[in-house]
């Protein structure tokens, strides 16, 4: 069976806009951020706080923080790799965090400069510390169905990695399909072995879409119990520390077959689509999206 309702988590603003070669503007990215407060989008990933050397994209995060206006009944998390991100997000009014490990060792090194164990070591002090300010954290790992430095992960190496952050405290670990290698016999294969460690209700899938698996990877998720999906308006999104990583599932695209399930999510479709096409028109690309590609052109 499929869930009722389906969460999405939008993370165009952060995954979406982090690869991009043109540095959006500031009062752009707001502006986003604000029409996708308009399409009800229950969770809207606004940005990181990393190192602007590591990741320019992202260095106007505080700016972007306090500049939103935020809705009441929409969560608003950003991601943190350490306390310095943890303490610049608290400080500029974040309530919701993320902390992102990785199921591959290479990956770790390079998208956050330290060993798997060290970056656990780190999560479990951010974690500590949100929980006494009563902030939520939610866990990512990266390269669950493969890595473009050491190309296949074993499901048990994503159980494991999995399994740590949501035993420090973690209420909802997203699975990372970060350079969309994934298929829906890996995704099955995968999510059996960390649905043996972890309730499928504290499950997201995060699918990027290089090999245009994304959805099929998706309905495989929901037909195995996944009720939270990430996605970008547009298809936006990549990782600078993984080549080759394409954009995200659309937003657009992942409603369009929700809404033909009969699934709910409480999400605008035509808003959305308005959203996508501000940032398109912002960043000077065409929309990845298959379905704003046909809305636009019928
Ligand atoms: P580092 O260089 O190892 O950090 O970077 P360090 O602790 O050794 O400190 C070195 C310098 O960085 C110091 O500055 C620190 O102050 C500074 P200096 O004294 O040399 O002037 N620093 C920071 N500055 C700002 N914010 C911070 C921070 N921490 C230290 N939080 C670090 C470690 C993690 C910061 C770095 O490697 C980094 O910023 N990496 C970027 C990672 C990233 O954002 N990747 C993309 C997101 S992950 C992703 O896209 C995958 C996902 O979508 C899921 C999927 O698709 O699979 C989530
Ligand atoms: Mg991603």
């Amino acid at each position: 069976g499929l869930p009722e309702y389906v969460k999405i988590v939008e993370v165009g603003p952060r995954d979406g806009l982090q690869n991009e070669k043109i540095i959006v503007p500031t009062d752009i990215k707001i502006e986003f951020i604000n029409q996708l407060s308009q399409t009800g989008l229950p969770v809207i990933e606004v940005t990181s706080f990393v190192s602007s050397r590591w990741i320019p994209q992202m260095a106007d995060h505080t700016e972007v923080m306090k500049g939103i206006r935020q809705y009441p009944g929409i969560r608003y998390p950003v991601l943190t790799p350490n306390l310095q991100g943890f303490h610049r997000a608290v400080a500029a009014g974040a309530t919701e965090i993320s902390v992102f490990g990785a199921a591959s060792e290479p990956f770790s090194k390079k998208n956050i400069n330290c060993a798997i164990e060290e970056s656990m070591e780190k999560f479990e002090e951010v974690v500590k510390s949100a929980r006494h300010m009563n902030i939520p954290t939610r866990g990512y790992v990266s390269c669950a169905l493969g890595c473009p430095y050491e190309g296949n992960i074993t499901p048990q190496k994503v159980t494991e990695v999995s399994k740590r952050l949501y035993g420090m405290g973690c209420y909802e670990i997203s699975l990372g399909d970060t350079i969309g290698v994934g298929t829906p016999g890996s995704m099955k294969r995968m999510l059996e072995s960390v649905m043996k460690e972890i309730p499928p209700r504290a499950l997201a899938v995060h699918c990027h879409d290089t090999y245009g698996q994304a959805l099929a990877n998706i309905l495989t998720a929901l037909q195995m119990g996944i009720n939270v999906v990430d996605s970008a308006v547009s298809g936006l999104g990549g990782c600078p520390y993984a080549k080759g990583a394409s954009g995200n599932v659309a937003t657009e695209d992942l409603i369009y077959m929700l809404n033909g399930l009969g699934v709910k999510t409480g999400v605008n479709l035509y808003k959305v689509m308005e959203a996508g096409d501000f940032i398109c028109k912002a960043v000077n690309k065409t929309t990845n999206s298959k379905v704003a590609q046909a809305s636009f052109n019928a």
